[in-house]
């Protein structure tokens, strides 16, 4: 069996990204890279699904790739590209597009949200189809199928799943009706970090279009003002630090970053502040990430003083992507009956 496959993106929308993307998803990139051939891109083309100004997108593309090479995605073991740097993504997608039901898309959860918080008029056929081209990101990067086939799974927070059930439903249907060309993706969701809530408001996921500026703790954040939010975090009015997802979302919500930043289990820390006051858990938990964040802001910082540095590293990403894409696409073209070019 050949080694094991992951394939994972994010969108460049932001001026950094927050502490649900990275327990939730891009701590997993970097530790899947030991043992799997690791795919992870920027997904400039799902960022312009809303409005973009370009040459912010294009300061966004680059604050993206600065934060995840500080992070420690590797770009020697693994392919860190930009999205719209592969061709073979966009080409997907149409086929892909083309074996979706428009019913199948129009349930998509996070399309029905999104649309009817920006109303039908301000809303892109691309926010549509935007779940498609999510599937052709993934698949593009299957390996061999068959008997033999390694596994082939996609780091995600808990808010992709439905996604990713589209893209094994489309996997299948096209496996179905022109032969075995993709491995079927699993969803690899880390049960403790899959949903970071928003800390003013902790039943709702922390969300970079959703939640309020004292809500989402960045990556990019300076110390004074992080540790303030951590401070101010929403919390019932008891006084116990126990996990209660009912009836204390706030602490369980703590309890879980604390838990999965210091690599401990939440029994464990519930006996640790045992008898000790919120305020206690909020300052550790400030500090605590601190300690993570301040060395990957100033990795960050220092990678994007050198923009040829960074040019050249997606440059040799998107090579690496290109050929596992370019062959997975001449399979596709071939099944679904185009005339291959001559010469
Ligand atoms: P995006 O850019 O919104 O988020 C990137 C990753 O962060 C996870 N995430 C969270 N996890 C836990 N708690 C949270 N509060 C939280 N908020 C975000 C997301 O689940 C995601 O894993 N559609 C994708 C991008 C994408 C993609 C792909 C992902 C495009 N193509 C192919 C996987 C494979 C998205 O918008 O992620």
């Amino acid at each position: 069996m050949s080694t094991p496959r992951v394939l994972s993106g994010i969108q460049p929308t932001a001026d950094s990204f927050h502490l649900g993307n990275y327990l939730g998803a891009l701590r997993q990139w970097v530790a899947l890279q030991d043992d799997h051939e690791a795919f992870y891109c920027v997904v400039d083309l799902h960022a312009i699904t809303v409005e973009q100004a370009p040459e912010l997108l294009r300061r966004r593309t680059k604050l993206a790739t600065a934060q995840l090479l500080a992070m420690g995605v590797d770009p020697e073991r693994s392919a860190l590209f930009v999205q719209s740097h592969v061709r073979e993504h966009s080409e997907l997608a149409w086929i892909l597009s083309c074996i979706t039901g428009f019913g199948e898309a129009g349930r998509m959860t996070q399309f029905k949200d999104k649309s009817t918080k920006q109303g039908s008029a301000a809303t892109s056929v691309g926010l549509f189809t935007y779940p498609i081209l999510q599937a052709a990101d993934i698949l593009l990067y299957t390996p061999s199928p068959g008997e033999h086939a390694p596994p082939f799974q996609v780091p995600v927070g808990e808010d992709q799943r439905q996604h990713l059930e589209l893209t094994r439903t489309l996997a299948q249907r096209f496996n179905h009706r022109y032969g075995d060309t993709f491995v079927v993706p699993e969803a690899y969701i880390l049960k403790n970090t899959a949903k970071i809530t928003d800390l003013q408001e902790p039943t709702a996921k922390m969300s970079k279009s959703a939640s309020s500026p004292a809500g989402i703790v960045d990556v990019m954040e300076a110390p004074g003002p992080l540790r303030k939010k951590f401070m101010r975090a929403v919390t019932d009015t008891g006084t116990e630090i126990k996990a209660d997802l009912e009836g204390k979302p706030g602490i369980t919500n703590l309890l879980a970053i604390m838990a999965a930043l210091d690599h401990s289990n939440v029994p464990e820390l519930e006996q640790r502040y045992a008898g000790q006051g919120y305020g206690q858990l909020k300052k550790d938990l400030a500090e605590l990430v601190m300690d993570t964040f301040t060395p990957i802001r100033e990795r960050t910082e220092a990678l994007l003083a050198d923009d040829r540095q960074l040019e050249a590293i997606l440059a040799q990403g998107a090579g690496k992507a290109r050929g596992v894409a370019a062959q997975t696409m001449e399979v596709v073209r071939d099944r679904v009956g185009f005339l291959g070019r001559a010469g």
